[in-house]
């Protein structure tokens, strides 16, 4: 891999540059902050800003760094990934990027869950079931887990999401087909590129239009939410690279963005300004 590649998405040593800090200080009201991105109010009603984070975190924020560069590279992969699955017809709430670590989304009433799809035996899934990391599953495993730090994320069932109101059937149903189909397209999009998509977390929020309620897909999918192994030589290429201190995070994530094409689109970030 070569570094050198990361400096296109980073300012002189990564931080964010002198303007990337006044942007943000004149910034509009703070919404919400989570581990990796913050969300702030959009230009418009119905509308919010994410901005990507450099920090990064693992087992509940117990492991913390902040990995300069990352929030550019995965503002900017997220933006691919959405804008692809757009394409396809699988809604989302991105609508544009607005500058290396912002984009403009719609604002959605966040559905509790974080939706795990996994196609090869890894991480939790490894762990709980002794299943050795790297054996294909059967068919592509759905699973759920309530988003909640305090209890550590625990795994539910539709029995648990359906008695508590989290999301109706009917909502786990679409859920459900939504997350195939971003399945079946990233695994394709990612293995036209020597990548196999492992696994990975994505989130959905509601949207209301009429009174009647739909589920789009919302927060981030990049390297902070995939297991990506290259397809040669299993090489991780995602943040189990942080969470195994395997080193070279951004550079891999750098070489996600340069598989998929995105690298060359990216401006050039040098001491005091974007150019
Ligand atoms: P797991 O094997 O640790 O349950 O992770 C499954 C997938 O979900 C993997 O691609 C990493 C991703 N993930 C997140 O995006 N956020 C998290 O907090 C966790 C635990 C996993
Ligand atoms: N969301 C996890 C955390 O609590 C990070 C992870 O393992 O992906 O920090």
């Amino acid at each position: 891999m070569d570094v050198r590649c990361a400096r296109f998405f980073i300012s002189d040593r990564g931080k964010p540059s002198f303007w990337e800090k006044a942007l943000q200080m004149t910034r509009r009201k703070k919404i919400y902050e989570g581990k990796a991105k913050i969300l702030y109010e959009g230009p418009e009603p119905g509308t919010l800003i994410q901005y990507f984070k450099d920090d990064t975190t693992a087992f509940d924020a117990t492991k913390k760094a902040v990995l300069e560069g990352k929030g550019v590279i995965n503002n900017r992969i997220s933006e691919y990934v959405m804008t692809r699955l757009n394409s396809i017809g699988v809604q989302n709430h991105f609508i544009k990027r607005l500058n290396l670590r912002e984009q403009l989304i719609r604002e959605v009433e966040i559905i509790p869950l974080e939706v795990v799809c996994r196609n090869i035996a890894a991480g939790s899934l490894s762990t709980r079931l002794g299943l050795p990391e790297g054996q294909a599953l059967p068919r592509s495993i759905i699973e759920f887990f309530l988003k909640d730090d305090k209890l550590h994320d625990p795994m539910v069932t539709e029995e648990h999401i359906t008695a508590f109101n989290w999301a109706s059937t009917q909502e786990i149903d679409d859920i459900m087909a939504l997350t195939l189909r971003v399945n079946d397209f990233l695994t394709g999009m990612f293995g036209a590129v020597g990548i196999t998509l492992v696994d990975f977390k994505i989130e959905f929020g509601r949207i209301w239009e009429n009174d009647f309620g739909r589920v789009i897909l919302a927060d981030e999918i990049s390297p902070d939410s995939c297991r990506l192994w290259d397809s040669v030589t299993n090489e991780k290429l995602d943040k189990d690279r942080f969470r195994r201190d395997l080193g070279d995070v951004i550079e891999s994530y750098t070489e996600v963005a340069r598989r998929l094409g995105i690298m060359k689109e990216m401006p050039t970030v040098i001491q005091g300004g974007l150019h």
